[in-house]
């Protein structure tokens, strides 16, 4: 009897043991907590891809901004107060569809209040605006929680700049944990979207200042986009993939195959022997695996520096922190 009681006390033991060191991400985080955050994440996505399409790319592209500075936790969505805030330094202030992020996570208050994180909506969004544009599904893993600080120091040292080279890449990626095959991989996130001319116009009229053209660059395409971009202009949007910029496919692939890539740092996927060998068979069409290949890299991203735990908060709102 003696002996029974002390094994259902070690069981015991071990699950909570288990629980508290198991509070890692996981898929299914919210189950029981808030079991209809995907459908409700969804709703409110397709209803805005129903109506604004265009932001599929910047919510994209969000997810990622936020986890290349002190991780995925959200910390992109603060607002600045008595300091300014990563979404106050110059790469950040191209990123939109904040509002959208708000409205998921209002949707969700009202659901189950103080459970599902910031940091955890900008992951699901990313996957679901992937699949609105025809790309395909993956499962998100959640249970991050959210950070109390944001610092325009700290993401300007730590965006990676369009001009980087493949060394440069390669590193930047290694830092924050992600393989050579995760960088290839995720670059194919430029098929949907649009960037302002001023993100490469350098390539087009003044590559090493002295009035030229990046050689790297197809020339044909440079006196296509020449016609878009005029050197200073600060406001007009070039489609990234032209053609299919609001379908999730292949063709990034194609047009860097082709030294068709917008930025130097797709350009540069040609500079390495796995990278390029990756965007040869991607763009051969025959047999891509990209779409697979995205979902898990997107996952690998995702665990960039996470809260998990007692750690950071579950924000009330996500351009700000909660009071203490
Ligand atoms: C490899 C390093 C990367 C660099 C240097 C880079 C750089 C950039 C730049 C400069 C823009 C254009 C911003 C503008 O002028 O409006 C852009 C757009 C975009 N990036 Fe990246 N990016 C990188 C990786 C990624 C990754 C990993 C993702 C997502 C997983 C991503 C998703 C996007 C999307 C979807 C857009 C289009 C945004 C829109 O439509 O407004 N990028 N990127």
């Amino acid at each position: 009897m003696a002996n029974s009681k002390l094994f259902s006390c070690l069981i015991f033991l071990l699950f909570v043991f288990n629980t508290a060191n198991s509070q890692g991400l996981k898929v299914g985080f919210y189950d029981k907590a808030c079991p209809r955050v995907e459908a409700i994440v969804q709703k409110v996505i397709n209803d805005t891809m129903s109506k604004a399409p265009s932001l599929a790319g910047p919510l994209l592209r969000m997810h990622f901004h936020d986890c290349l500075v002190r991780g995925c936790e959200g910390s992109v969505l603060l607002n600045s107060s008595t300091h300014k805030a990563e979404k106050d330094a110059v790469p950040n202030l191209s990123l939109r569809g904040f509002q959208i992020i708000d409205n998921v996570k209002t949707a969700l208050e009202k659901e189950c209040p103080g459970i599902v994180s910031c940091a955890d909506i900008l992951a699901l969004v990313a996957r679901d605006v992937t699949v609105a544009d025809k790309g395909q599904s993956w499962q998100v893993e959640t249970g991050r929680r959210d950070g109390r600080v944001s610092n325009i120091t700290e993401a300007l040292l730590d965006l990676i700049p369009p001009t980087s080279n493949i060394t440069q890449l390669k590193s930047g990626f290694q830092r924050l944990g992600l393989s050579v095959k995760d960088l290839v991989v995720l670059s194919g996130a430029h098929t949907i979207g649009t960037s302002h001319c001023s993100s490469f116009t350098d390539r087009l009229y003044n590559f090493t200042g002295v009035g030229d053209t990046d050689p790297t660059l197809d020339p044909e395409y440079i006196a296509r986009l020449k016609l878009k971009c005029k050197p200073d202009d600060t406001t007009t949007l070039a489609e990234m993939d032209p053609g299919s910029f609001r379908t999730f496919d292949v063709h990034y692939y194609t047009n860097v195959a082709k030294r068709r890539g917008l930025f130097q740092s797709d350009g540069a996927l040609l500079d390495d022997g796995e990278t390029k060998a990756y965007v040869g068979l991607q763009a051969t069409n025959h047999g891509s695996t990209f779409l697979e290949d995205f979902g898990v890299s997107m996952v690998n991203m995702g665990r960039i520096g996470v809260l998990t735990g007692t750690t950071g908060e579950i924000r009330k709102v996500c351009s700000k922190v909660n009071e203490s």
